[in-house]
């Protein structure tokens, strides 16, 4: 049949995929499902700080760029992920923090001039930008982050000043788990967009990661959540869809794994808003979810022999 990326095409839907880039240079099969089914692409590491600036001063765009010339051979958008996190840092950086070589002031400049040195490298070429991931706890308060540690609230809106001046034809994204339906992590996300956009500070989107799992239950006020987004004028964004199980998978789990991609698309297809859905690599083998989920996986659309699962079957009903 058609690939899901026509299907999304004809919903005006933009619907990607995370690219792992040694599975992409390596697998012949990964690399031909990447090109057919997709219509938008997230470096699932290699946009991330500790990559792109493995040295202080020092970028290295490599991989980054060799998933941005994969996108324009194949005629797919890219997804920017991300200018700033607490995760995945390089060493100079938390290190020269914590041992206190790296000041305050220094640090600010620094966040200044990756996101600025990026969002230029990548200038008109990235449809969407997560500017800050995961900056809220569960109850809404912030972070404790690095960031928030050293420079306080205020370096939020100093990140989507400095995206919106490097690369101003992107949407900018706040991106975060746990924020599919209406609670305290949510609400924080749709405070913090009023606030920003009341500044003045420009502010595009809500990403909603959707990463599930079916041992717990699917968040239910989904729409609601969107809704009220786009009642604020921003749009919104699934960017990390997986839905994980308690291995081993049965025929019920992954019925139920199949309900909770339907019910995210479905979710998604129904608000205008609602701009693209990035799943969050496609083939079980190459799931981070193992890795960080201690007696979970297969969370993906297609088996680690790219079968197509129940849940490949529901997103392309859905579609
Ligand atoms: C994950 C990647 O999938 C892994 O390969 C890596 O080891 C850790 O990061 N939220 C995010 C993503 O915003 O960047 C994370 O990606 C998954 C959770």
């Amino acid at each position: 049949g058609a690939p899901l990326k026509s299907l999304a095409a004809r919903a005006d839907l933009l619907f990607g995929t995370a690219v792992n880039m040694d599975a992409l240079a390596e697998d012949k099969t990964y690399r031909k499902i990447t090109a057919r089914e997709f219509n938008s692409l997230t470096a699932e590491n290699v946009m991330k700080w500790e990559t792109l600036q493995p040295e202080r001063g020092v970028y290295d765009f490599s991989q980054g760029d060799a998933l941005m010339r994969f996108a324009k051979q194949n005629g797919q958008q890219v997804r920017g992920h991300t200018l700033l996190w607490h995760n995945q840092l390089p060493a100079w950086l938390t290190e020269g923090v914590a041992d206190g070589s790296i000041t305050k002031d220094e640090l600010r400049q620094i966040l200044r001039e990756h996101i600025t040195t990026v969002a230029k490298h990548y200038k008109g070429k990235i449809y969407q930008w997560d500017v800050v991931n995961e900056v809220f706890e569960e109850d809404g308060s912030y972070r404790q982050s690095l960031w928030y540690q050293q420079l306080g609230p205020s370096y939020i809106a100093d990140a989507f000043r400095w995206a919106k001046q490097a690369d101003p034809h992107a949407k900018l994204y706040v991106n975060d788990y746990n924020v599919e339906g209406v609670n305290a992590k949510s609400t924080a996300y749709h405070n913090l967009v009023k606030d920003l956009r009341a500044q003045g500070i420009r502010v595009d989107g809500f990403g909603i990661q959707g990463h599930l799992s079916t041992q717990y239950g699917f968040p239910g006020d989904i729409p609601q959540n969107l809704q009220r987004f786009a009642d604020l004028g921003v749009e919104s964004s699934f960017t990390e869809v997986d839905v994980r199980g308690v291995m081993p998978m049965d025929e019920a789990k992954l019925n139920l794994q199949a309900d909770y991609f339907r019910g995210m698309l479905d979710a998604c297809l129904d608000q205008r808003k609602c701009t693209s859905f990035t799943i969050w690599g496609f083939a079980d083998q190459y799931s981070w979810v193992p890795d960080v989920f201690a007696g979970e996986g297969s969370a993906n659309i297609y088996d680690e022999s790219y079968a197509p699962k129940p849940s490949y079957w529901a997103v392309r009903q859905e579609l």
